[in-house]
């Protein structure tokens, strides 16, 4: 059976890291499965997410920055999140239009309803059957992001990494009130090392596959 997986968390809480732990243990029980991130996942949605990483960018306008992300999600949605859904996949998603909600809303104070209503209508009313809330401390994580990124891996979201300790705790907070709304949330303790927070992930989502199969 298809289902739509999403990642979420604040910089350097180790989505990314974890989203390939999770790809590993569902490919070993035989599933086939479709790893892609946002903002990106095909071709003219990675061309926007250059946009939106560069650092240099920092004069975006936050209207601005909500609709080049909800343009790059909703070509993601409909080249390569939907066909793999079709063709029977587990998609997992490295960000989704929560990020969305928590950034722009919780993070750079635009309307709620306004972002909730551009999400919809970007995913074309996909919504995750499950997603994983990695909660991690601002600090730390943004230490482990800013090592991340001076070893090269430049692979986060600088403009957000300029941020303040402030904002950060905001979008924490964002995606714990998120979750506490909605049931398809799994708020996972995401410190410790890499094998037990992966043992945290594959039993909330070994849980959720089972409750599918009977349902
Ligand atoms: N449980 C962990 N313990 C120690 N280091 C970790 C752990 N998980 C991830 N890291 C490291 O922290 C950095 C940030 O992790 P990453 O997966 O890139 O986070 P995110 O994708 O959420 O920003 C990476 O350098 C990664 O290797
Ligand atoms: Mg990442």
């Amino acid at each position: 059976m298809p289902f739509f997986i999403t990642l979420e968390g604040i910089e350097g809480s180790g989505k990314t890291t974890q989203l390939l732990r999770l790809q590993e243990h569902l490919r070993s029980l035989g599933r086939q499965v479709a790893v892609t991130r946002e903002p990106g996942g095909c071709r003219i949605a990675d061309v926007i997410r250059t946009l939106l990483l560069d650092p240099g960018n920092d004069s975006i306008a936050p209207h601005t920055e909500l609709l080049l992300y909800s343009a790059a999600r909703a070509q993601h949605v409909a080249e390569f999140i939907r066909p793999a859904l079709k063709q029977g996949k587990i998609v997992l998603c490295d960000r989704f239009a929560d990020a969305t909600t928590v950034y722009q809303g919780a993070g750079r104070g635009l309307d709620m309803a306004q972002i909730e209503s551009i999400n919809r209508f970007a995913s074309q009313e996909l919504v995750p059957d499950l997603t994983v809330l990695l909660d991690y401390p601002v600090e730390e994580g943004l230490h482990r992001a800013r090592t991340r990124n001076h070893c090269g891996n430049l692979e986060s979201e600088g403009r957000f990494e300029l941020e303040s300790i402030d904002f950060h705790r905001r979008i924490r907070q964002g995606y714990l009130d998120l979750a506490a709304r909605e049931e398809r949330f799994r708020v996972i303790d995401a410190l410790g090392g890499e094998d037990s927070v992966a043992k945290r992930i594959i039993t909330a989502v070994d849980q959720f596959l089972t409750s599918r199969r009977s349902a």
